[in-house]
């Protein structure tokens, strides 16, 4: 890093465009022709960046983009996005109006909901809408044959909704037991039959069933963590020759050699055994960096080193296996030299899923998009463009 980089920390995580593009044209190719993939962005794309992964995601084949929020679905058309964009979350009836001026697509399930949003809408205003099931995740989503009767009654009936979609989601798509899933996708199956109008997207697959189970494909898979290059789940590694786009790197900020008896960080848990090398790392938990990440291996050049003490709210400690000057380079996710550590390792330390790993890299993390070894984008919400 350089001082052109609009950062002002020695910490940031670096973006693999390439091997984003390549994993969704890889996932895109796996499925069927006529099937619409559309890439899961919510979340800040999983902590790698809405707006640049939504771009290259279009770009190598995606359809669209779905989203959490009606927030995060206005941020992304507010940068230019045309493509279509669904929000997977419920949004308020009252924010119908802005979702529909702004062409972005949201689920419904709610006779109430859709009366109250139809009497908030202005005149003209036309809301896309996708009919939420719920067959057995037991969060949002219709249950029953006449709730879905009834719903796409009142969609149908009037001029401010459109029908555009149905859709469930899987609870289990990722495990090698198949019970449950089959009963989820036979529901979402009789709920369908029961349609008066069929919808021009029909969509239930996630990454674990898209790349798993063809039947639950119909016409649109929402694909999400395929996409970054990581494993929906560790009992089925069926994904793939994917690459994993994140990495995540800081720099030394501080040497010291320590005495036997001499000790780091809160608490001070830590006791060197001998004359030690500790480094400082500028980087904590309150970057996702977590307190239980005590103990797990970074790389330095070509050698591990481990986080000794307790990893602080802002700084890391780690024994260095010989003195190397402050500046040198530290991974904390991804590869140096011919060492890695995966994102799936990180998660395993911290006992959670990988998904959570990434989604935890928070905004004070500056975002380096990278195609081959160029920085072609930068993206720090701390931005100092200012000064
Ligand atoms: C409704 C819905 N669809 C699709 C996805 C994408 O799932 P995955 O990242 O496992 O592909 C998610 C992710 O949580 C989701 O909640």
């Amino acid at each position: 890093m350089n001082e052109e980089i609009p950062f002002f920390r020695d910490t940031w995580t670096e973006i693999d465009l390439d091997a984003l593009y390549d994993n969704v044209k890889m996932i895109r190719n796996a499925l069927p022709r006529n099937t619409h993939m559309l890439a899961a962005v919510k979340a800040n794309a999983y902590g790698h960046g809405a707006l640049q992964v939504g771009l290259e995601a279009l770009r190598a084949g995606a359809h669209g983009l779905v989203v959490a929020l009606l927030d995060e679905a206005l941020w992304l058309r507010k940068h230019g996005i045309e493509a279509p964009i669904l929000v997977l979350g419920a949004i308020r009836p009252s924010d119908a109006g802005v979702a529909a001026r702004y062409n972005i697509s949201v689920p419904v399930f709610q006779t109430d909901w859709l009366e109250e949003a139809s009497r908030s809408m202005k005149d003209g205003d036309v809301l896309k809408v996708h009919i939420k099931c719920d067959t057995g995740m037991g969060r949002i989503g219709l249950r029953r044959a006449d709730e879905l009767k009834e719903v796409e009654k009142m969609v149908s009936a009037s001029d401010k909704f459109l029908f555009e979609g149905i859709f469930t989601h899987f609870a289990t798509a990722d495990q090698q037991e198949e019970c449950y899933y089959q009963q989820q996708l036979q529901k979402f199956k009789r709920f369908i039959d029961l349609l008066e109008t069929v919808p021009t997207y029909i969509h239930a697959a996630n990454s674990a069933a898209a790349l798993c189970h063809h039947d639950s494909l119909f016409n649109t898979a929402r694909i999400g963590i395929a996409i970054y290059g990581l494993s929906p789940s560790e009992e089925r590694q069926f994904i793939p020759k994917t690459r994993q786009v994140l990495s995540w790197h800081t720099k030394i900020v501080h040497v010291k050699k320590l005495q036997a008896g001499e000790c780091v960080g809160y608490g001070a848990c830590y006791k060197a055994r001998e004359e030690e090398w500790i480094a400082t790392l500028p980087v904590g938990y309150a970057d996702g960096w977590l307190r239980k990440l005590e103990g797990q291996r970074v790389i330095i050049e070509d050698e591990f080193a481990p986080i000794v003490g307790r990893i602080c709210m802002d700084q890391t400690m780690i024994r260095l296996p010989r003195y190397f000057p402050v500046g040198t380079e530290v991974t904390l996710i991804g590869g140096r030299q011919d060492l890695f550590i995966s994102v799936d390792d990180i998660a395993k330390k911290l006992d959670t899923i990988n998904y959570e790993v990434t989604c935890s890299i928070n905004f004070r993390v500056p975002r380096v998009f990278k195609r081959g070894k160029q920085a072609v984008e930068i993206e720090n919400k701390l931005s100092t463009r200012f000064l």
